[in-house]
């Protein structure tokens, strides 16, 4: 008897395409793979072609081939579903599944993901192929799981705007508000005219002359996170319907913006994400290493629980031009950090580099020639030292002790207007997020839906959309002894988009803060000096983007402007609250002035992190039970040291020598 969904046993795997290469080398590379340890190969996701070649016709005799081949090796496969590439003779018959762009131009065939995805035509297609594909592998002994189509969201920037399309968001507009005043209300139409008379009336966001609704505009970006998030599950009803012993998952982008992964990722069993630490074209500086940092816990968020890699680099990233070489003993780190973060499993994009297609330059483990060489050695070396411990990893994650809030929907409104130039939702968390980082404390991302009570600390940039329940969550998680930190253009809009009026700013929050706000000032293109208040702090400190002049109704000032006509009004505040403490930033503090906030903002929380390093380290915690396991890993090419804060009773499993990393190396504590 199967065992139903289990996963737990794989932890390294590649990408893998069996239909770029003659048949005669599948088992070079299949004998390959195993000699270097993996055990998992994810296939199929661009190849609607070759399974249905012409409608109705479906073919999976060569994918048999290497499933089975893989089998002999003790390889196990996932498949993607591959409905991010619909075939030429689908377009031909029905043009209209191809997406229009905000300017009302059809996108062409010739690149992937070039579909309507509400269109109901092009559905019926998906759904034939996928409950095709499923029946075919369900009793598959080799076939572990699934993955929907591949990086949902990616490439759809600005589509679709298609008459399918503009039905779909006429459908879900009517379903939200139910009566057309209602969306008039809620979309402030008196102004320019724009009221609807009935649903049917209202566009998709095509380029207008001039200026957009921003109520409009906000819940057309969550249409089309909802959009995404049904197309996928048309495909998970058919998959659990029919391998009900099967795992499926999706290969999710960390910050990407155009779906709301923590939606896309509730029916799967797990999620999954692509981890590309050189960037598009190769910027490796330490600020990125945050940011991939960052993604990885972001990853681990969107379900609360450890996660597969599915794409995780393996060389030299590039389309038309490249990225830096990654140098050696790198891309181990980078891979040991998914671990570190939480990863279950870590497959690798991809197995060879590609000589045919777009990606011809994203390169693979083995190189084009197909001869392994100092990556394959040097991946294979990483794996042959966590293998031994990763089932013992297996499901652990940190218990963070603070938490980020993340919302999507505040992410779109400032998109939708970022008021100043460089503000930026993702960037501007980041900054908080790189002050518990580089004190390695784990750090959740949760949403505004989300628990907050289990965290000492939460950190809720940017509380710009603001509803009573929301304002009432944070009230009761001060009150009971929660530290929070509450940052500029909290309070400003309703739900809606549309900015409250009945109270200064940060509206019903100010309570809480025991502040009001005015005024304010968008600093374009200077900053403003700032002080601190009372006791004495080194360094000298900056406003950034934005001022909010602020009034004490109850809260102590720690730092005040000294610039500008509002010299000596307070910039960031301490209230007490309850049995808990709320800050308000009211700017972009600089680097130093976050610095210093933040020393303070960790010893109200009572909050420390899991050790110290030299700059370039990273030190992670994951936790199962009793267990805990201590990671430290050397992101640069020199020696570096660290220190764990309770190292009582742990004893180093994997490294030679504690507490010195040679560049690039890795070092795996175990504690019970
Ligand atoms: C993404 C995709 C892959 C591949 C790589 C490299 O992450 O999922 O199919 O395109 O990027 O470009
Ligand atoms: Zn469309």
């Amino acid at each position: 008897m199967k065992k139903e969904r289990d996963w737990s046993g794989l932890h390294f795997g590649v990408d893998y395409y069996p239909e770029h290469w003659p048949r005669e080398r599948w088992e070079t590379d299949v004998a390959l793979m195993q000699e270097m340890g993996i055990q998992v190969v994810r296939m199929g996701e661009f190849s609607w072609h070759k399974m249905e070649p012409r409608e109705g016709e479906y073919d999976f005799a060569w994918l048999d081939e290497a499933v089975s081949l893989l089998g002999r090796y003790g390889i196990s496969v996932i498949l993607g579903t591959p409905t991010a590439a619909p075939p030429a003779w689908l377009v031909n018959k029905y043009p209209e599944i191809l997406p229009m762009d905000r300017q009302g131009r059809r996108r062409g065939f010739g690149g992937r993901h070039h579909d309507c995805q509400s269109n109901p035509v092009y559905r019926r297609y998906v759904e034939a192929l996928v409950t095709a594909m499923a029946s075919h592998f369900a009793e598959n002994p080799n076939v572990a799981g699934w993955q929907t189509d591949n990086e949902l969201g990616n490439s759809h920037g600005d589509l679709c705007m298609c008459p399918s399309c503009r039905r779909s968001f006429q459908g879900w507009l009517e379903k939200k508000y139910g009566t057309v005043e209602a969306l008039n209300q809620a979309w402030g139409t008196a102004f320019w005219s724009q009221e609807y008379n009935s649903f049917e009336e209202v566009f998709t966001p095509l380029v207008t002359v001039t200026g957009e609704n921003p109520s409009a505009m906000l819940d057309w970006k969550c249409f089309c996170s909802d959009l995404v998030v049904e197309f996928q599950q048309v495909q998970i009803d058919i998959i659990r319907r029919i391998c009900p012993h099967h795992f499926i998952t999706h290969n999710c982008m960390g910050f990407a913006d155009k779906v709301n992964y923590f939606d896309l990722t509730r029916p799967l069993d797990f999620a999954s994400h692509d981890q590309y630490p050189g960037g598009y074209y190769g910027k490796m500086p330490f600020e990125d290493n945050v940011r991939m940092a960052a993604n990885l816990d972001m990853t681990r968020s969107f379900k609360g629980q450890s996660f597969w890699i599915m794409e995780q680099q393996s060389g030299m990233t590039g389309w038309q031009i490249m990225g830096r070489s990654p140098v050696p003993g790198q891309l181990a780190a980078w891979a040991a950090q998914s671990v570190a973060h939480g990863a279950d499993c870590v497959v690798f994009f991809r197995w060879r580099s590609c000589c045919i297609g777009t990606e011809q330059y994203w390169h693979g483990i083995l190189p084009h020639s197909g001869r392994p060489g100092r990556r394959y050695q040097e991946l294979k070396d990483m794996i042959g030292k966590l293998s031994p411990h990763m089932d013992a990893l297996w499901g652990s994650i940190p218990r963070a002790q603070a938490g980020i809030v993340f919302s999507y929907r505040q992410e779109y409104a400032i998109q939708i207007q970022p008021q100043h130039p460089d503000l930026n939702y993702v960037t501007q968390l980041l900054k908080y997020y790189g002050e518990l980082h580089k004190r390695s404390i784990p750090v959740d991302f949760v949403e505004d839906t989300g628990e907050l009570s289990r965290y000492p600390l939460v950190i809720a940039p940017l509380q710009y959309l603001m509803t009573n329940a929301l304002a009432e969550k944070y009230f009761s998680y001060v009150r009971e002894g929660g530290t929070l930190v509450l940052t500029m253009r909290t309070g400003v809009k309703d739900e809606h988009n549309i900015c409250m009026s009945d109270r200064e700013l940060p509206g019903v929050l100010g309570d809480l803060c025991g502040i009001e706000i005015p005024d304010y000032d968008c600093l374009r293109d200077v900053n403003v000096k700032v002080s601190f208040v009372g006791e004495k702090e080194d360094g000298v400190f900056f406003a950034e983007k934005w001022s909010d002049i602020i009034t004490l109704l109850g809260a102590e000032a720690l730092a005040s402007y000294e610039e500008e006509f509002y010299a000596g009004a307070p910039c960031i505040t301490r209230n007490t609250y309850g049995k808990g403490v709320v800050y308000y930033i009211g700017t972009e503090p600089s680097q130093k002035l976050l610095e210093a906030v933040m020393n303070r903002v960790l010893a109200d929380a009572g909050v420390s992190g899991i050790g110290s390093a030299d700059e370039g380290v990273e030190l992670n915690i994951r936790q199962k039970g009793q267990k805990k396991w201590i990671f430290a890993i050397n992101h640069t090419n020199q020696e570096a040291r660290y220190q764990i804060s309770d190292g009582a009773g742990c004893k180093l499993v994997s490294g030679e020598k504690e507490g010195l990393l040679q560049p690039f190396e890795i070092h795996l504590y175990q504690k019970e």
